[in-house]
């Protein structure tokens, strides 16, 4: 009998307090509590936490969300205790604000869970954009009355950006290639040459890999139509590459010149040659020791034999390359901020670096030193120390659009100062023949010099690529000193009619 009333008391008290879930909904304007008066109104949250979530297990079509989980506090007043609201600002280039109310589905009859432990709910919901400072506030309902300060809870959460392993599963930092791996390898081939092999992207067809350390020793653009193969590019530095560092950037359609770099690290190339020999030695190493000497006199031969071999065809292959490279000449080049950096200067460097062999000096990459010397200083030494200097012009506005990025700023300002600056150098050697020599302007579309800088016109200009094997030969002329023709001469009377 008693065991019976044990059990359907047992049975009653497992089946009788459902426990509490939540159901929450938006409600942007004020709770209707607000309008009416409490004499009693429960505690507030103990405890409230922000994480994001991806929202779905698809690739393609996720989005990132804030779960939200708040803990109660374990007192009387969670009797009272009817929902719990929550709002979030979102603040970063504009402000967001919204608000959700879950309602509990029970009234509360026990501060701790049955199971034990405190009571503790979340709501996955307000998607989370990229580096924004979200402030999420918390207050339980009925809420306390109106001219009263209201126990509630607040915390920030900061989202990160691309880089975060959450985060870059948001379609923006996806198409910026934050998913792209293109296993960069890269080594150096010789003392001025490093191969860097990569996967190419879907995203997109160009790109630009560059070597620092921490200078840049070289850079080189690569276009290449099929997705996802290894791409192979030589960039040509100047300096010692081993432990450099090479930074890939890519440019895809919708982040154009911000997309995500990757970056490697440059590593000797393996020696050819190098593991059979040492099979050879292993080899040897099994044999008696009293053939070793005899051994010894024959590897002395052999290297003394690939030595000589080796000399040989360096000899060979310097003889060969005196006679086919060119005249190394040194440029400095100069551009107005509406030329984008990287779809055009970057290409003009390199077609400067690789076929007209010219070592290219470009603020770009002597931001140090300008800062220490001062642009003035800077620009004067540069000046003297170049064969050229090369006006880089772009006569169409819109080829560029949006390349200076605003936020970024500075890069875009320097540039522009240092162009004014050399613009202005060049006015005043506009009287000296020879000075004048030293300017050439390159422009990338047809069309005249824009008026700001007509004066230029009274140099040799060049369009890219039509003009490229005259421009080359310009440069060279440059070196031998011979260019004493007709275009400095035109150059001339064009100044003194000026
Ligand atoms: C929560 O309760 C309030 C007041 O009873 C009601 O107006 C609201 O619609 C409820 N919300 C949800 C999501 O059930
Ligand atoms: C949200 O966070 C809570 C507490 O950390 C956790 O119990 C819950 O499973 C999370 N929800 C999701 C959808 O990940
Ligand atoms: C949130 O951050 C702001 C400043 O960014 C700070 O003033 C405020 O105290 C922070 N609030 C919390 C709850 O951490
Ligand atoms: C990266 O490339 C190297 C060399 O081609 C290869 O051995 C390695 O498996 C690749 N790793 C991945 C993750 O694709
Ligand atoms: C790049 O790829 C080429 C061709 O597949 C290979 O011979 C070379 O060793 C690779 N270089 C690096 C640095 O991975």
């Amino acid at each position: 009998m008693s065991l019976v009333l044990l059990s359907l008391a047992a049975l009653c008290w497992g089946a009788v307090p459902p426990e509490p879930t939540i159901q929450c909904g938006s409600e942007p304007g004020p709770s209707p509590e607000w309008m009416v008066r409490h004499t009693l109104t429960p505690g507030d949250l103990r405890d409230l936490r922000v994480e994001p979530i991806k929202s779905s297990a698809d690739l393609e079509d996720s989005s990132i969300l804030m779960n939200i989980s708040w803990i109660l506090r374990a007192d009387a007043s969670i009797r009272l205790l009817k929902a719990t609201k929550i709002c979030v600002m979102g603040k970063s280039h504009f402000q967001s604000y919204s608000c959700i109310r879950c309602n509990y589905t029970q009234a509360f009859q026990t501060q701790t869970r049955p199971s034990g432990g405190k009571w503790t709910f979340s709501y996955t919901g307000f998607p989370v954009e990229l580096n924004t400072v979200y402030f999420i506030g918390a207050h339980n309902i009925p809420n306390a009355n109106m001219n009263e300060d209201g126990p509630s809870m607040a915390v920030n959460f900061t989202s990160p950006g691309c880089l975060d392993h959450i985060m870059k599963y948001k379609k923006k930092c996806i198409e910026a290639g934050s998913l792209w791996k293109p296993n960069i390898t890269a080594c150096k081939k010789s003392a001025d040459m490093v191969e860097v092999n990569f996967t190419t992207s879907p995203l997109g067809d160009r790109y630009m890999a560059l070597i620092q350390n921490p200078t840049v020793l070289g850079t080189s653009c690569v276009s290449e139509q099929k997705e996802l193969t290894r791409t192979s590019v030589v960039v040509h530095v100047t300096g010692e590459s081993e432990g450099a560092v090479v930074q890939l950037t890519p440019y895809f359609r919708t982040c154009g010149n911000d997309c995500i770099r990757q970056r490697g690290t440059v590593v000797r190339c393996p020696q050819t040659g190098v593991s059979s020999q040492d099979h050879d030695r292993s080899v040897l190493g099994g044999w008696l020791p009293l053939l070793l000497s005899a051994l010894l006199v024959a590897t002395w031969m052999l290297v003394a034999g690939i030595y000589l071999i080796w000399r040989h065809e360096r000899i060979k292959k310097t003889s060969f390359s005196t006679t086919t490279l060119l005249p190394s000449i040194k440029a400095l080049v100069v551009y107005p901020s509406e030329i984008c950096f990287h779809h055009t200067v970057c290409y003009f460097t390199e077609f400067l670096q690789n076929r007209c062999r010219s070592e290219v000096i470009l603020e770009k990459w002597q931001k140090k030193k300008i800062a220490e010397m001062g642009p003035v200083q800077w620009l004067t030494t540069q000046k003297q120390a170049a064969d050229k200097v090369i006006f880089l012009l772009s006569n169409d506005n819109t080829m560029c659009d949006g390349t200076c990025d605003k936020r970024e700023g500075g890069p875009c300002e320097d540039s522009e100062d240092l162009f004014h600056l050399a613009f202005n150098f060049f006015c005043s050697d506009l009287r000296s023949q020879t000075h004048l020599r030293k300017y050439v302007v390159v422009c990338f579309r047809e069309g005249d010099i824009k008026d700001n800088y007509s004066a230029l016109s009274v140099c040799p200009t060049y369009r890219l690529m039509r003009d490229a094997t005259d421009f080359c030969a310009e440069l060279l002329h440059a070196k031998q000193h011979v260019s004493v023709g007709r275009r400095s001469r035109i150059c001339h009377y064009s100044c003194l009619s000026l």
